[in-house]
């Protein structure tokens, strides 16, 4: 199971909280278990105190003779003035001899050779300090009597609530605290942020559209070129291992990498025959035309110069202007490549397209001289593993002849909206 980042994140969360109030617990554990000094008096129950820090006082809240039982109810209190919790106490009480255990709450009694020992409940009933402990009982006796003293074990737990540790956990508790809602404020943040960068792509993305339908009512022979060309080249950046922004980037710039062919007349352009040379010229000079006509989009990378120097080639015989290997920028060595993929494997006025085999051997020979040949070997992989195919289905007529001209976020390779 795979699981998004915010899921990662916010386990990643209650784990450490989890780590936290574990700690806390086993702190409060270790600190209320350090009971290094026994406590062990026997305390008056008549009044008289003989201690000012613990003591205990005791009430005979009932007596009671019948024909079945004479009872005796008894209160009795333990005061724990102490700076020190008492934990894991007992008491002992005697009691007359034939005396009968009839009733007792608020701890666990028993009656043993004539002697009432009284112990918490549980572990966790202690008696905290400045704070007290009640309990009672009913013993059935023919005797009279009145508990004269307690005899109290129990250990002093030595209890600070300013150790090293809690504070350590305090302030462990407050970062994760401040992180817990940073992380909350950062993702409704970032989720704005990404609306708009969503939005910013749209709006791009709609604006090239609307040009490249331009060019292509220029030039329908080659419409879908340019949109072809974007998703080859992005997919060679992809797997070329570029970053994100720079696979977008590829793409704008695979989308107008012909933008300047609007200035070649539509004579030249649809002309079947053997170009004039001052056709060819006019023709190559669509790179030239392209690059003044984007020039006022320097806001995205690359995209004037893959439109300026997409003809060029790596040996430096190409146009307008000869550069050579790697001083042609990587945007137009790369859309180069996509461009002249789809120039072979598409039919034009003058020629139907290349067969699979014959364009792989045709790219493969111009590793070098035509190409970069660090780029040839990812087109030949997308044309061997049939990526090729899904950009042509991606970009194909639809079943009503429409133009499948709204190229959308979701069907560029690799370009990823999502963080
Ligand atoms: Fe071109």
């Amino acid at each position: 199971m795979k699981l998004d980042k915010t899921t990662e994140t916010l386990l990643i969360f209650v784990a450490a909280l989890v780590i936290l109030i574990t700690a806390y617990y086993v702190e409060e554990v270790c600190v209320s278990n350090n009971v290094s000094l026994e406590y062990s008096d026997t305390l008056s129950l008549t009044g008289a105190r003989l201690s000012d820090s613990i003591y205990a006082t005791s009430q005979k809240v009932k007596e009671w003779r019948n024909a079945h039982d004479n009872g005796m109810q008894f209160e009795i209190m333990i005061h724990n003035n102490a700076q020190n919790v008492i934990s894991n106490w007992k008491a002992e009480i005697e009691i007359p001899a034939d005396a009968e255990l009839a009733d007792y709450w608020n701890v666990a009694a028993e009656v043993k050779d004539g002697k009432l020992y009284l112990t918490p409940i549980d572990f966790n009933i202690r008696v905290n300090n400045g704070d007290n402990i009640s309990f009672g009982f009913i013993i059935n006796t023919t005797e009279e009597y009145y508990p004269r003293q307690m005899y109290l074990q129990g250990y002093k737990a030595f209890y600070n609530e300013a150790s090293v540790y809690r504070r350590i956990l305090y302030f462990a508790f407050v970062v994760w605290f401040v992180l817990f809602i940073g992380f909350f404020v950062t993702k409704f943040n970032l989720r704005n942020y990404r609306e708009k960068q969503k939005n910013d792509v749209k709006i791009i993305l709609q604006s090239m559209n609307t040009f490249i339908n331009f060019i292509d009512a220029k030039d329908p022979y080659t419409s879908g070129h340019s949109r072809r060309v974007a998703m080859y080249a992005a997919e060679i950046a992809k797997r070329m291992r570029l970053s994100e922004d720079e696979i977008q980037n590829v793409y704008y710039a695979g989308l107008l990498h012909d933008a300047g062919k609007i200035s070649i007349p539509d004579a030249v352009l649809n002309n079947p025959g053997k170009l004039s040379d001052e056709e060819r010229k006019q023709i190559q000079n669509h790179t030239v035309a392209g690059g003044e006509m984007l020039k006022q989009l320097s806001s995205l990378r690359g995209i004037r110069e893959t439109a300026l120097y997409h003809h060029e080639r790596y040996d430096g015989n190409g146009y307008p202007e000869g550069l050579r290997g790697e001083s042609i920028p990587l945007y137009a060595r790369i859309v180069g490549v996509a461009d002249s993929y789809d120039a072979m494997s598409s039919n034009r006025v003058y020629r139907r397209h290349l067969t699979k085999d014959e364009i792989i051997e045709e790219i493969q020979q111009g590793a070098g001289t035509q190409f970069d040949p660090g780029i040839v070997p990812y087109m030949v992989d997308m044309i061997n593993d049939g990526y090729v195919n899904v950009v042509k289905k991606e970009t194909a007529e639809t079943d009503d002849g429409s133009k499948n001209s709204h190229l959308n976020e979701d069907v560029i390779p690799g370009f990823y909206m999502g963080f």
